[in-house]
């Protein structure tokens, strides 16, 4: 990822972000961060950038030339094929949560513009900017601190910029909820004893108490989070009643990933609830026993609902047809696969969770870019070559290897469910998919989650293989519908 900052005051962006874990960052290679000066570039030969306003008024804009021509010299340099925004910072902006930083973490590069004086003129942010972001609602003396904010955030997410990041899709999680208090040593401060279930060793206990005390300040601190969680909860208990059909929505929610767009409830204890995904902008809907008529009214149909959504997962077959009207095609029909137990699955055959005690063993670990070409060639349904680009990036996809070779594999998708598992031939019956598939599963029981996969319906060899590992199946199917066939996020 690479941020480039537009601005009259560089030192002051480079001061700021060249230290702690950004200039680490960038010391590393793991960003890059160039900021240009916007006074580099007037044509005018006292170096001015400013002039007053049309129409009167207090103060002086940014003129548009300087800015233009900032602003050409870093495209000019960013691959045409690299996905990018030009993101203007003003208190006009959309504000800044952590769902638009994951959003910018997706782009190769980020070109944040700040203005100063009264602003910028509008015909050049007409011409170049993409987005606008404010970062709260108040005015400050120019977009540099508010860049700097947005490259921090964003840096953060880039895997490997903290160091201790863990895989897309199987990391820690606080769901909808502020961070648990938390205590080092020594034992007692100021007469302050940390709780004593922090010490007890007991993990179910730690993790029991880290939640309630997560619930607790939530609402004390703030109301407005605590009443969306207990929203989420509401629809949670509902989807609930459906456990293995709705186990996405579910696991949506409990990993703290759920965007709640609708529920419904209807006579006869029915809800129509749709979900989206924050981090993948999959949709999520469900409906059960939804007449055709409630079908033709449901919320699917409201303009605001789905805006940038980038696939929509049906729960009844019923609303397949209905979505067309919304230029959606059906790309997939799944059955959910969850593992309901929460002891982890027994590890057997050549792999040992000690990390191959055995000389024949082969280790698993996280695929790097150079598997990117063999990973596509035996995965064929996934023909996007960005997905498996992205998902290896994400450190989300896994592959069991006998010292460099790869024998097989298996991933995270975006939205969070187990795929994409592959054995290359030779290395079939050797129990490797088995093997992939218990290690990946047992990470996320670990961390408290439910694991779980769509398995297209047809493909028998996954099915019995589910099976064998005693993974539960939903009677009925899902339905993974795309606006554009080959865009698909699967
Ligand atoms: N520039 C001035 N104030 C700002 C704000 N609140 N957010 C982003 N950019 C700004």
């Amino acid at each position: 990822m690479n941020f480039y900052i537009v601005t009259l005051f560089p030192e002051m962006v480079m001061q700021g972000l060249g230290t702690s874990i950004t200039g680490r960052a960038v010391k590393e290679n793991k960003i890059g961060l160039k900021a240009v000066n916007i006074r580099d570039f007037t044509e005018d030969k006292h170096g001015r950038v400013d002039d007053y306003t049309y129409g009167g008024g207090a103060g002086m804009l940014l003129q548009a030339q300087p800015v233009y021509d900032a602003c050409e010299s870093v495209l000019s340099g960013i691959l045409q094929e690299a996905k990018k925004r030009v993101v203007c910072l003003a208190p006009q902006g959309r504000p800044f949560p952590q769902s638009l930083a994951e959003e910018l973490a997706k782009e190769d590069a980020l070109v944040l513009l700040c203005g100063h004086y009264e602003g910028i003129d509008e015909r050049v942010l007409e011409e170049v900017v993409t987005d606008y972001i404010s970062i709260g609602d108040y005015v400050l003396t120019g977009g540099e601190l508010a860049a700097m904010v947005v490259v921090d955030a964003v840096a953060r997410l880039v895997p490997s910029v903290l160091g201790n990041e863990e895989s897309a899709g199987i990391e820690s999680f606080q769901g909808n909820l502020l961070e648990y208090p938390q205590y080092t040593r020594p034992e007692i401060w100021h007469g302050k004893q940390v709780p004593a279930v922090l010490l007890g060793g007991n993990k179910k206990k730690i993790d029991e108490w880290r939640r309630q005390e997560a619930v607790r300040r939530t609402r004390e601190r703030r109301p407005d989070l605590f009443a969306a969680y207990c929203r989420l909860e509401h629809c949670r208990e509902l989807l609930l009643k459906r456990k293995l059909q709705h186990i996405d929505m579910i696991e949506l929610i409990n990993r703290g990933r759920a965007v709640l767009i609708a529920c419904e409830e209807h006579k006869g204890g029915e809800a129509e609830i749709i979900l989206m995904d924050r981090k993948s902008r999959v949709l999520f809907h469900t409906w059960p026993n939804a007449s055709p008529k409630q079908a033709d009214e449901s919320a699917l149909f409201r303009p605001d609902t789905g805006g940038g959504a980038s696939a929509l997962v049906l729960h009844q077959r019923a609303f397949v047809e209905a979505v067309s009207a919304l230029g959606y095609e059906l790309d997939m029909e799944c059955r959910q696969a969850a593992y309901t137990r929460r002891e982890k699955l027994p590890v057997a055959g050549l792999y040992r969770e000690d990390r191959g005690a055995s000389p024949e063993g082969f280790q698993i670990r996280p695929l790097t870019a150079e598997h990117r070409d063999l990973v596509r060639s035996v995965y064929r349904t996934v023909d996007e070559e960005g997905y498996v680009r992205e998902r290896i990036a994400a450190n989300a996809m896994f592959g069991a290897f006998f010292g460099d070779v790869l024998a097989g594999f298996i991933g995270v998708h975006s939205e969070g469910s187990i795929g994409m598992l592959q054995v290359l031939p030779e290395y079939r019956r050797k129990k490797i998919g088995t093997a992939l598939e218990t290690w990946l599963c047992n990470r996320f029981i670990e961390r408290g989650m439910i694991p779980y996969g769509q398995i297209a319906v047809g493909n028998e060899a996954s099915f019995l293989l589910q099976e064998r590992l005693q993974l539960c199946f939903s009677k009925e199917t899902v339905f993974w519908m795309s606006r554009e066939k080959a865009g698909a996020e699967m």
